[in-house]
């Protein structure tokens, strides 16, 4: 069978990004431009700020990946990108480049949900990988334990009430002076806290494998204004370490549980907070009594990336399903709408 080559688009967010990606497994080229430390300054993702530099970085991005893949623009089988959900400004970026691209070339596009590219990172760093399987996806973003039926069939088993666990461990990242972006920050310094130092809720639903995670958030910002008050100092390692036990707790509990009620043997982990390694162990070791396997993305893989969307939109290419040149941009598109 001849081999399907996509140049894959990703700008939802605060990373321009391109790919050149072989039968939705192999990567050719990964380029990606990230704007962390511009953003950094500001404490979080700057949305105005994101698009301009979006703009700024498309083209020679999208040349990038070309030339580090040995290809050029007319080799591509499809374009596929990013179209929600994100910041409308970010993600119109990636998505006129894709379509103008397209077109000029005649090739099909793509439109991928972003959620459906952190899962597809799997099948990359996995070539043997197919569904159905669960996945735990845990970005900046989002909060979701997926049933992935089949390359494009999910059914959402839980999700987050209120904040994501990436937007949890930013938030409380800078409650406690460790800067932009949180999860990495809190990660290291959780290596030399005390986990069980501070009692942080960790909140279940009976009914549901939902998250919510606001209220731990809380709990940490009341626990460093009681200590300063009376005068003294907060370990930040200990709260890091209390606070991401927490989160960790949870998230590996509702996992798994999913993984038992959907009869299912394999948890694949997917977003910025796979890169966790608390998470990874945690997760790795109550797997383990179940049975249960675990796969997790490389690190670079786990953030986001053009390659897992390329990867997303072959599962829509070999299906013939492509875009329209009138497709937009939806900054709330849900799991599974197309
Ligand atoms: O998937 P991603 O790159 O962007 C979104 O689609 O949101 O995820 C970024 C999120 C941020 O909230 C960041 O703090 C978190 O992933 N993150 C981590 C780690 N590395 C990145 N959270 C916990 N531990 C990490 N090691
Ligand atoms: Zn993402």
């Amino acid at each position: 069978m001849k081999d399907i080559l996509i140049l894959g688009i990703e700008t939802s967010c605060d990373e321009t990004s391109a790919a050149v990606v072989r039968n939705g497994r192999e990567i050719l080229s990964n380029i990606i431009s990230t704007q962390i430390d511009i953003h950094k300054k500001y404490g979080g993702v700057v949305p105005e700020i994101a698009s301009r530099k979006h703009v700024e970085l498309i083209l020679p991005v999208i040349d990038n990946a070309l030339s580090e893949a040995g290809l050029e623009l007319h080799d591509m089988d499809a374009i596929g990108v990013t179209y929600g959900p994100g910041l409308v400004g970010a993600l119109l970026v990636g998505l006129c480049a894709a379509k103008a691209l397209a077109y000029t070339v005649g090739k099909p596009l793509i439109g991928v949900h972003h959620i459906e590219g952190h899962i597809a990172a799997n099948y990359i760093e996995f070539p043997g990988l197919e569904p159905p399987f669960i996945c735990l996806v845990v970005s900046g973003g989002h909060s979701h334990i997926v049933h992935v039926k089949n390359y494009r069939e999910f059914e959402i088993l839980g999700q987050t009430r209120d904040d994501a666990a990436g937007e949890a461990f930013d938030k409380v990242a800078r409650i406690i002076g460790l800067g932009y972006p949180g999860g990495p920050a809190i990660d290291r310094a959780a290596k030399n806290g005390n986990k069980n130092a501070i009692n942080f809720p960790r909140v279940f639903f009976n009914d549901s494998l939902d998250f919510s995670f606001s209220g731990i958030k809380t709990a940490v910002l009341n626990y460093v204004n009681t200590t300063i008050q009376k005068g003294n100092n907060i370990c930040v390692e200990d709260v890091a370490a209390s606070f991401q036990a927490a989160v960790v707790d949870v998230l590996v509990q509702n996992a798994v549980e999913a993984a038992r009620r959907s009869n299912s043997d394999k948890v694949v982990v997917a977003g910025g907070v796979a890169a966790n390694s608390f998470l990874r162990a945690k997760l790795n070791e109550e797997s383990q009594k179940y049975g249960i396997k675990v796969f997790y993305p490389r690190l670079g893989l786990c953030t986001d990336n053009a390659a897992m969307v390329a990867s997303a939109a072959y599962y829509e290419y070999i299906e013939g399903k492509f875009a329209e040149m009138n497709l937009n941009a939806i900054p709330g598109l849900r799991l599974g709408e197309r």
